[in-house]
């Protein structure tokens, strides 16, 4: 019996909740992609120097949107990077800005641009107190840094020592624990206290490890927290399409130069920005669940945030279409997820 595929939907213009857009040229080279499909993203803030202020925010900010496509509505929701010198007064003038939306925890060292992170997360507690009588989120990027635990368990670990400690010490204080990566996660935000969440990203939900090694090394499927087994991507796919509110779409699309990545020392990242609702959308397909795309994608991350749900629409249609070997990406380029593959989706314009 041939089931009907569908041909064409109708889905609430979607938010992304975890999102680097860089800056400058790199930023005007990959902003259109995000602000064509989303109608909001929670901006990263690990520029070199990292977003640590306020001031730097709203400055960055004015610098997305005089960059935007002509006409767009796209609003970027900014936030502030933690370091071990974070004011609890920060908080206060990040709330009263009205312009951000949370404060991003990067364990020093663990990441693309993690140098000015957290070395211990007992040195912001007062900020984290702060931050939950504000009702500011924490964004968390969950791995420790000890060169001497195995990368594979970098997510698992942090969560045990790090994550479950604070989460208690700080009861009211809503947390997302961003791009999970392990079925340990998954169990772990099922189980955790209300205020509790995760985003998931596209390669999480499509690749395990292997594609790391597919006929040889694969620096475009490198990222952090790194790609892990075929038996946790299914746990991150039956999350996500599970209608669970506390898991939504965040796709940490993270450009950089090709240089960069194809290098003896290539750099995390997967640029995922030209193709992310369509990749999200052939997740949700395959496992026969594309009505429950509207929730992940749409809805559940903006009532997490206190934000109002879109009213707009966007059409996704059955119509495959190849992906460019390379983008434009101010002097170098750029080598998106899928390159020079098939995509099911297209958006209509
Ligand atoms: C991100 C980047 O390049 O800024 N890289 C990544 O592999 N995800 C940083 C991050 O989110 O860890
Ligand atoms: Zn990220």
């Amino acid at each position: 019996m041939s089931i009907p595929q569908t041909s064409a939907f109708k889905l609430r213009r979607p938010d992304d909740w975890h999102l680097h857009l860089r800056d400058g040229e790199s930023m005007r080279a990959v902003l259109p992609f995000t602000s064509a499909r989303f109608a909001r993203a929670i901006v990263m803030p690990n520029l070199q120097p990292p977003v640590t202020t306020t001031e730097l925010a709203l400055a960055y900010r004015g610098r997305i949107c005089s960059s935007l496509p002509r006409g767009s509505a796209f609003e970027p929701l900014m936030t502030l990077y933690l370091t071990d010198r974070t004011a609890p007064a920060e908080v206060d003038r990040a709330r009263d800005s009205g312009r951000i939306f949370g404060f991003k925890l990067y364990p020093a060292g663990a990441t693309t641009h993690s140098e000015s992170g957290v070395t211990d997360v007992r040195r912001i507690d007062a900020v984290l107190e702060r931050m939950s009588e504000a009702r500011m989120v924490l964004q968390v990027h969950g791995e420790v840094t000890e060169a001497a635990t195995d990368i594979f368990d970098r997510e698992a670990r942090f969560i045990d020592q790090v994550l479950a400690p604070l989460a208690q010490r700080h009861p009211r204080l809503r947390i997302v624990l961003e791009h999970i990566t392990t079925a340990g996660a998954v169990n772990f935000v099922r189980a955790a206290r209300p205020g509790l969440a995760a985003t998931i990203t596209p390669q999480h939900l499509l690749l395990d490890r292997n594609a790391l090694f597919a006929g040889g090394i694969r620096p475009h499927h490198f990222c952090l927290p790194v790609l892990k087994t075929s038996a946790d991507r299914a746990a991150l796919v039956a999350a996500a399409v599970s209608g669970d509110a506390r898991f939504f779409l965040g796709t940490d699309s993270a450009p950089h130069p090709r240089s960069a990545k194809e290098a003896a020392c290539g750099c995390a990242g997967v640029f995922s920005a030209h193709a992310a609702i369509e990749l999200y959308a052939e997740v949700f397909e395959a496992a026969g669940r594309l009505e429950a795309l509207r929730g992940f994608a749409s809805e559940f991350g903006a009532d997490f945030y206190g934000l109002p749900r879109n009213t707009e629409e966007i059409t996704l249609r059955r119509e495959p279409w190849r992906v460019p070997e390379t983008y434009p990406f101010g002097p170098d380029e750029l080598v998106p997820l899928r390159a020079g593959e098939t995509v099911a989706w297209r958006m209509a314009a």
